[in-house]
């Protein structure tokens, strides 16, 4: 495919570290870095998060900023990238039921400010529902900052490739590596969702800051892709080399290749 895309080759050089848990600590201190510099102009901190293996370490800490330095989350708003469908809120596998685990009921967050894709209802109210989730993201002037990890196939929340670049929030058919990733969790492949709803990668490319986290030996040749390969929705994160305003964080073994 060829196309017309300017790469930022000297911006976007990744930020690494010997392990996860220091790429944590940093993605982490941003986000609060973020959430403190709001609270001073008393202003809301419109968050973008993520769910996964990679972003837990980042909730981990945030938790300990809250109950150990003082970082209230009382302005916080946040939107989540997406969520299986059709799954129950109350399922445990559910990402509404992750992010409570994960960070939200450890934090002084207003439930009123907690958005994540709802997914138990039927079909026919889906483009409603994603109309709307669009509409109060740009109700809040837009997020501040995108949380992102990267699927091995290179999906953006659940943006798997052949997403357009210019898509907004909708109903995703999961790719077989997708599904095949999540199999463990769910216990076998036939019990992963076929579906989900997922914000576009053009709400993505809107926040005014992104951080990319990737952790570990098996996310190393995809992020090799992502940073240095074809930009081509065939690999969804590849886009994001061409914005300034993406921060690529990594461990040691996830930047291995790069
Ligand atoms: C899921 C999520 C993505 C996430 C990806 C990687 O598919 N929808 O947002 O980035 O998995 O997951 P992990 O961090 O567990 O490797």
């Amino acid at each position: 495919m060829h196309n017309n895309y300017i790469k930022n080759t000297i911006l976007n050089r990744p930020t690494t570290f010997t392990n996860g848990e220091q790429a944590s600590t940093y993605t982490a201190n941003k986000i609060a870095e973020l959430i403190r510099q709001k609270q001073k102009e008393g202003k809301p901190a419109v968050l973008g998060l993520a769910t996964g293996n990679t972003p837990k370490l980042v909730y981990k800490e945030l938790i300990r900023l809250h109950r150990e330095e003082d970082l209230s989350f009382h302005n916080v708003v946040s939107f989540n990238l997406d969520e299986y469908y059709p799954i129950g809120t109350d399922h445990h596998l559910s990402y509404t039921y992750f992010m409570a685990e994960q960070l939200f009921n450890h934090v002084d967050i207003k439930k009123q400010n907690v958005h994540v894709p709802h997914s138990d209802f039927s079909q026919d109210r889906i483009a409603q529902f994603c109309i709307e989730y669009e509409q109060k993201i740009a109700c809040f002037g837009g997020l501040d900052i995108q949380l992102l990890g990267i699927g091995r196939n290179g999906h953006i929340g659940f943006n798997e490739p052949g997403s357009d670049f210019d898509s907004k929030t909708r109903l995703v058919n999961l790719h077989p590596l997708t599904r095949e990733d999540a199999a463990p969790e769910f216990g076998e492949l036939h019990d992963v969702p076929h579906q989900a709803i997922s914000i576009g990668i053009h709400t993505i490319m809107q926040a005014k800051n992104i951080l990319l986290l990737a952790l570990g030996e098996r996310k190393s040749e995809i992020m090799s892709k992502a940073l240095h390969g074809e930009i081509t929705n065939q690999v969804p994160a590849s886009i994001l080399q061409t914005m300034p305003h993406v921060e690529y964080v990594l461990d040691n073994e996830a930047a291995r290749l790069i």
